[in-house]
């Protein structure tokens, strides 16, 4: 093989041999090379927009139990929080003056937001925010419930797989969760019409080279219009406390070979690699990242949706001078996916 990024490049695709020596590559020329590629890759596609979507934390309760995370049920020292359907829709509205174009409602796997409250909320945002776009990141539901919402008039949703091996994914989660059932409501919402998101976690402990490998094909195979990945950051209050985060090295290597690998995906410079290193954001923009989430969640909640240690709660004023320092250019159109 002579070079692994050319031929990435070229046919979007490697071998798992090819791809393990990338992954594993601490080569500053290679990194470099990668870094020229997915930026010519992005700018093809999207030019130098990156698309900010205001990101509104609806509820720290979830009755999930995932080990790395910090708001997992478990977690009795988490403060807790719940934003009524007045304040997420007010949340919305106030976004929308300041000229956001997509809404992103995330919270924990929270039994306070049925469908029929979900319903009213993404109503009255879409009757009060006219064409703007929806996303919902509530974890796993029923497919109805997947019906319902994209009916009520939401437009995306992310859904991180997590990992798409079965035995790491076993020891990212408390045994009732099931890596198929998870895979499932990913294709249930692209049959649905969604906008669909998956991604995972870098340097989550126990993952190998080989699980960062099926991460790939797997997204190869769903080919979903969003990807999330970000470094694992350890939480002080979970069992993965003691263990290493992920590095901002690894995470803008993945974030370069999956926009060559997709092309057209919408991708974020997520804000776990924004946390982890001052520049991890800028990396991540100038590796082919053309979106951000600025948190535009009310602030006394917003020290409660405490995921890992010191998440990061900048201000758009800062995030918006990292975007221009990196050479691109803020966007706040609806900046759907042009597949
Ligand atoms: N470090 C990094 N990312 C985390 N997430 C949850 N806990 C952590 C952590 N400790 C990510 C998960 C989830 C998303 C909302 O946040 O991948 O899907």
């Amino acid at each position: 093989m002579n070079n692994p990024v050319d031929k990435l490049y070229n046919t979007k695709n490697l071998t798992d041999d090819e791809l393990r020596e990338l992954i594993t590559s601490d080569n500053a020329e290679t990194a470099e090379t990668l870094r020229i590629c997915a930026d010519s890759v992005r700018q093809k596609h999207y030019g130098k927009k990156v698309f900010l979507r205001g990101l509104i934390e609806i509820s720290s309760f979830c009755r999930n139990d995932c080990l790395y995370c910090g708001i997992r049920c478990s977690n009795k020292s988490a403060e807790r929080f719940r934003l009524t359907e007045d304040k997420i829709i007010g949340c919305a509205e106030s976004g929308y003056k300041k000229g956001f174009r997509t809404f992103v409602l995330q919270g924990g796997e929270d039994n306070y937001y049925t469908d029929e409250r979900m319903c009213r909320i993404i109503t009255q945002i879409k009757e009060k925010c006219p064409d703007c776009a929806v996303t919902l990141s509530l974890g796993e539901r029923t497919p109805e419930s997947y019906k319902l919402m994209k009916q009520a008039g939401a437009d995306r949703y992310l859904l991180r797989h997590e990992s798409a091996d079965n035995g790491l994914y076993q020891k990212l989660h408390p045994p009732k969760m099931i890596l198929d059932k998870r895979i499932n409501c990913l294709y249930n919402l692209k049959e649905e019409g969604y906008q669909v998101g998956a991604g995972f976690m870098v340097g989550a402990p126990f993952q190998t080279v080989d699980n960062i490998i099926a991460d790939l094909r797997f997204l190869q195979n769903l080919n979903p219009h969003m990807v999330g990945i970000g470094p694992f950051v350890p939480h002080r209050a979970t069992p993965f406390s003691g263990f290493a985060g992920g590095t901002v090295e690894l995470t803008v290597r993945l974030l370069g070979i999956i926009r060559l690998m997709l092309p057209e995906v919408l991708l974020p410079a997520t804000t776990a690699l924004g946390t982890i290193s001052p520049n991890g954001r800028i990396l991540g923009l100038q590796t082919g990242c053309n979106v951000v989430m600025p948190n535009i969640s009310p602030s006394d909640s917003r020290k409660k949706y405490e995921l890992y240690n010191n998440k990061s709660t900048e201000e758009l004023s800062n995030i918006i001078a990292d975007i221009e320092r990196a050479g691109y250019e803020v966007s706040m159109e609806r900046g759907d996916c042009i597949r």
